[in-house]
């Protein structure tokens, strides 16, 4: 089992590139399945859950090929329409092919993926929406049965907020016929980056980015070469770095507009922020002030930010309160966080942090992907060495972390 090593303490000063996000990546890579034309996307990052994402669409007879960051993908000739278990139970974002599926071809057999470490993650508004467009959906022995001869234009409005979910139903609503309107949709900027990218293979949408989106369905859609968005946690992720280690950090190909509640925060948490189109320049000359927060949909705090910025609290001059209000057990970074030192409690849905002058390093061990983030971070502030376990967790959405720390200064080795 991979591990990362760190030794900690040190200033973090200079710059990163920005990598493509993981999760503009996967819904998109999931849509070039709605055309039979080659479809060619930059800027696609190097991760576990995109490697996942195209083997599961290979294991459909799709062809990939890919070279570096550039992907062309032709999914002209389909041989099965099947997610299997063994891969959707290691990416859970696997659910996104149902709906191109069912469209284009009319079937299709995704596994469930089941529960993971941050909570249920049910898919029942996926299922709930894609029988609204007159699919018969079933449940069996794991797997989420569509069949559909024809997908039907509707009105749909989700129970709650969901980013994926929201995601499934627009690719749905591109090959259906008539006109559909999507209600209480997710706003993320990735939800907008898959209706750019849809809109490049010919789709008729509008209101993308509102919580109102209003799709004309088309015969068929055509392919494209389309550039993928930066990845905003990641670039809110090594923000926090440079605040957190007393640095001077400056991330270049990122998009200052999908970060601008995790801005506010790091102003408020006494950082000096110089913002440019493509970059921004990250510095603090004092220990950081304690910010609470609540995490939201967007454009409100991101739920994918709380631990780092927990984590930031940990060393903060005074109490904090984190609210995590969309999973039910985002806090397993903090037993793990109290192992570096910090002093946290927890009541229901909300940390209680009060901060310490100094984390202590010590041997930590990965839950899920962002509680990973935080432990590194942990890393990096700690005193002495910090040994981090099961980072299989942090491949997932993190590009060569390691490698762009160490260009920032910092003393960390992959064992
Ligand atoms: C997406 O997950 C992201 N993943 C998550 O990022 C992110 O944390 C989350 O959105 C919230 O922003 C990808 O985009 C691949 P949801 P998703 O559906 O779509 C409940 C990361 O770290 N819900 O918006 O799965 C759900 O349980 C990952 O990169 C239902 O009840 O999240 C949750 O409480 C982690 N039924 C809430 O809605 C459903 O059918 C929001 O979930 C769907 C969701």
């Amino acid at each position: 089992m991979k591990k990362l090593k760190i030794n900690g303490n040190k200033k973090l000063i200079g710059e990163v590139r920005i990598s493509g996000s993981k999760n503009a990546a996967l819904p998109i890579i999931a849509a070039a399945l709605l055309t039979p034309d080659d479809v060619i996307l930059h800027n696609v990052p190097d991760l576990s859950d995109v490697r996942t994402m195209l083997k599961l669409l290979e294991g459909m007879g799709v062809k990939v090929v890919k070279d570096g960051a550039t992907i062309c993908i032709n999914a002209s000739q389909i041989t099965n329409t099947k997610a299997p278990y063994e891969l959707v139970k290691t990416m859970r974002a696997s659910i996104l092919t149902l709906c191109p599926l069912v469209a284009r071809f009319g079937h299709a057999e995704v596994s469930l993926p089941g529960g993971c470490a941050i909570g249920a993650r049910p898919v029942d508004q996926h299922i709930k929406g894609l029988q609204q467009f007159g699919a018969s959906v079933t449940v069996e022995k794991g797997y989420v049965n569509a069949n559909a001869i024809k997908l039907f234009g509707t009105t749909i409005s989700t129970d709650m907020i969901t980013v994926t979910g929201t995601e499934n139903l627009m690719m749905a609503a591109t090959l259906a016929d008539g006109i559909t309107v999507i209600n209480n949709a997710a706003r993320e900027p990735e939800i907008e980056d898959l209706a750019k990218f849809l809109k490049s293979l010919g789709a008729d949408i509008q209101g993308e980015g509102t919580s109102s989106i209003r799709i004309k369905g088309v015969k068929a859609l055509h392919g494209t070469e389309y550039t993928v968005q930066p990845d905003r946690i990641e670039a809110g992720t090594f923000l926090v770095s440079g605040v957190l280690t007393q640095g001077n950090v400056t991330i270049r190909k990122c998009n200052p507009n999908h970060l601008k509640s995790v801005l506010e925060k790091l102003s408020e948490a006494g950082a000096q922020l110089k913002i440019g189109d493509d970059w921004i320049n990250i510095s603090i000359q004092n220990r950081p002030t304690p910010v609470s927060i609540s995490t939201a949909p967007y454009p409100d705090f991101p739920t994918d930010m709380q631990a780092q910025f927990m984590i930031l609290n940990c060393i903060s001059d005074g109490t904090s309160y984190i609210t995590e209000n969309i999973f039910e057990n985002r806090f397993m970074h903090i037993p793990e966080l109290r192992r570096l030192g910090a002093n946290i409690q927890i009541e229901n849905n909300t940390a209680i942090i009060t901060g310490v002058p100094q984390l202590i390093g010590a041997p930590v061990m990965s839950t899920d992907l962002r509680a990973s983030a935080a432990l590194v971070l942990g890393g990096l502030a700690a005193e002495g060495e910090t040994i981090i376990d099961r980072i299989y967790h942090l491949d997932r959405g993190y590009e060569n972390i390691e490698i762009k720390l160490r260009s920032l200064g910092a003393d960390v080795l992959r064992i």
